[in-house]
C-alpha cells in the first residue's frame, strides 16, 4: 500500500479533504502519537548544586533514560529529544567532548536494552562532521533497531531545523536541475519527504525544561501545528510524573489546526467541513 511522508495509508485520503496534516493515530482518546522533548537546564541544574556541567548532563542523561521507559509505558509512537544541537559546538571544547562521550555512552550502555524493549533509534541532524566513531555508533543503533516498532526514539543529534530546511530545499533544487520534478510539482508533502524526518509525523506536543520558551532550532517546520509545555524544572528533574502532568495538559488542549473545534479527526480535516 502506498504511504505518504508521515507513514499513513494514501488510502485514508478518500475520508478526509486535507493531505497536508500528518496523522496523529490515537488523538481521539487524548493522547499524543508524537512527543519531542527539548532536555533544557542540565547545566543550571548542577550549578545549583556546586556541580560542574558534565555532572548536569550525566543526570540528564538519567532523567532521558527514564523518560523512555516512560514514552513505552505511555504507548506513545515517537519520542523526540534534542540532544546537541549544531549550535552546540560553541560550548567549551571540554563540554563538547563530554556531550560526545555521554552520546557514546548510551548507545554503548543503552543500545542492548532499548532493543529488547522493541525500541527502534533514528537519529536526525548531521552526520557528516562527526568523528568517525560517533558515525558508526549511530548507525550500528539505527541498524540494529530498524526492525523494531514498539517506539521510535528519534535522537536529533548534531541538528539544526534550518539547516535541515536548507538542506532539503538544495536536495530539491538538485532535483529541478536534473530534470527529476517541476518546480511546479513542489509542495508541502514533497519538501516534508525532504526532511530528515519523512516519514515521521509531526510532534504533536512539544516539552521543554528550564523555564525556558522557545523552540531554539528544533523541529521548526514539523512544529507548525504542536503543542507546547513548558516546564520551570530543569532536565535532571524530569520524571514520569512530570511527563504524565504534561500529557495530562496536553488531552486538554483543543487542536483546531486551523480550522474550528469538531472539524478534525486524527489530524485531518474531515470531508465536508470548511476549512476557515
Ligand atoms: C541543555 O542543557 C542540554 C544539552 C545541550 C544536552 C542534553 C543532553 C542530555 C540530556 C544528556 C544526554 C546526552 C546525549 C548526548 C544522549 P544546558 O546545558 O543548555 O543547560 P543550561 O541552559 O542550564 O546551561
Amino acid at each position: 500500500m502506498p504511504r505518504a511522508a508521515g507513514g499513513q495509508d494514501m488510502t485514508m485520503s478518500s475520508m478526509v479533504a486535507d493531505e497536508t496534516a500528518l496523522p496523529a493515530r490515537r488523538h481521539l482518546n487524548g493522547a499524543p502519537v508524537h512527543v519531542g522533548v527539548i532536555m533544557d537546564g542540565n547545566g543550571r541544574w548542577a550549578a545549583r548544586r556546586g556541580l560542574p556541567r558534565i555532572e548536569g548532563h550525566r543526570r540528564g542523561l538519567e532523567a532521558l533514560r527514564e523518560t523512555v521507559r516512560a514514552a513505552i509505558d505511555f504507548g506513545l509512537d515517537y519520542l523526540t529529544v534534542y540532544s546537541f544541537s549544531m549550535e552546540n559546538w560553541n560550548r567549551p571544547v571540554q563540554e563538547v567532548a563530554d556531550l560526545m562521550a555521554l552520546l557514546k555512552r548510551f548507545i554503548r550502555n543503552d543500545l542492548n536494552e532499548l532493543h529488547k524493549s522493541g525500541v527502534k533509534v533514528k537519529v536526525i541532524g548531521a552526520r557528516a562532521n562527526l568523528k568517525a566513531d560517533i558515525r558508526a555508533l549511530l548507525d550500528e543503533a539505527e541498524d540494529k533497531t530498524k526492525a523494531n516498532s514498539r517506539l521510535t526514539l528519534v535522537v536529533a543529534f548534531n541538528y539544526g531545523s534550518r539547516q535541515e530546511i536548507a538542506a532539503a530545499a538544495r536536495a530539491l533544487a538538485e532535483e529541478v536541475t536534473a530534470g527529476l520534478i517541476k518546480a511546479s510539482e513542489i509542495d508541502e508533502m514533497l519538501f516534508a519527504r525532504h526532511l530528515d524526518t519523512a516519514g515521521i509525523p509531526d510532534p504533536d506536543l512539544i516539552i521543554r525544561t528550564s523555564g525556558e520558551q522557545r523552540l531554539s532550532n528544533f523541529l521548526m517546520w514539523q512544529a507548525a501545528y504542536s503543542e507546547f509545555v513548558f516546564l520551570p524544572m530543569h532536565w535532571p528533574d524530569f520524571d514520569r510524573q512530570a511527563f504524565s502532568a504534561a500529557l495530562a495538559e496536553f488531552s486538554g488542549r483543543d487542536r483546531r489546526f486551523g480550522g474550528v473545534t469538531g472539524q478534525y479527526r486524527n489530524g485531518k480535516l474531515l470531508a465536508g467541513a470548511a476549512k476557515t
